[in-house]
């Protein structure tokens, strides 16, 4: 039977693409969406599709009694986690003068406090077996800054610190942690950006494209497997080359 992943905001754009990449390579996946069913079913299905069983499962990530019980119903079903992918992360973009304190808790709750609960719910599994790999989908923004997303870059900076800490604190039980910064990335998240601003960014890009959500979900799989296992404590950034 392949080995168990989770992997958050599996319903759509980069969650969807890693979460087909982990059941082509034989895992089964669970994926969490927080209200979008259809479309959460809608991947099940796919994700089936490649011949092993998987999951849909309802959840607020910055909720820690949903995580709990989430990881809980993934337990029940197949047995403990080995592959955790924090991948489900909000933005809202203001200007820093203009950024309200509502939203930049909201912002931090899914993409830092989502991540944390979700590691802390399976870690202690993977120690027990001692095998475990935790994907932290962060940003180049997290490394670079970024007008208008102050509290999403803050968030997406703060995952390389968890990142790292967990590597060290869980690397002699075989555990190995690392955080993804994807560039510019074609998904719903960044398709409502103007034309013109869409533009201004390909012009900063080397290789002149956008990223698509599938090169994503090929990394993640390269960290997910035996094979990358002399890795931790990094970020592989995904860019183009943007952040050079
Ligand atoms: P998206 O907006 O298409 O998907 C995000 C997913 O997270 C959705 O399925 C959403 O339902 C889920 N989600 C949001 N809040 C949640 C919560 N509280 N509980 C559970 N699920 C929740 O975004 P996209 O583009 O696929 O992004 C995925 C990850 O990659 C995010 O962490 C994002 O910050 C990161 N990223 C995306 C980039 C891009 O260019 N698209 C660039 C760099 C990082």
């Amino acid at each position: 039977m392949g080995k168990i992943a989770f992997v958050t905001g599996g319903s759509r754009g980069i969650g969807k693409a890693i979460a087909i990449s982990l059941a082509k390579e034989g895992f089964r996946v669970a994926i969490n969406y927080r209200s979008k069913e259809k479309e959460a079913v809608a991947v099940k299905q796919e994700l089936e599709s490649f011949g092993q069983e998987a999951l849909a499962l309802q959840g607020n990530v910055a909720d820690s009694a949903d995580v709990a019980r989430m990881v809980s119903e993934i337990e029940g079903a197949w047995g403990p986690v080995d592959v955790l992918v924090n991948n489900a992360g909000i933005n809202k973009d203001n200007m820093f003068l203009r950024t309200k304190e509502e939203d930049v808790r909201n912002i931090l709750d899914v993409n830092l406090m989502g991540a944390f609960f979700c590691a802390q719910a399976v870690a202690k599994k993977m120690i027990k077996k001692r095998w475990g790999r935790i994907i932290n989908i962060s940003s180049v923004v997290g490394l670079t800054g970024n007008v208008g997303q102050m509290a999403y870059s803050a968030s997406k900076a703060a995952i390389f610190g968890m990142t790292k800490t967990l590597a060290k604190e869980l690397s002699a039980r075989n555990i190995t942690v690392n955080a993804i910064a994807p560039g510019f990335i074609e998904t719903e998240m960044t398709s409502g950006l103007s034309e013109s601003v869409q533009e201004a960014i390909l012009g900063q890009i080397p290789l002149k494209r956008f990223g698509q959500p599938e090169e994503v979900g090929a990394l993640v799989a390269y960290l997910a497997n035996e094979e990358s296992g002399y890795i931790t404590g990094q970020t592989i950034v995904i860019d183009g080359g943007m952040s050079l």
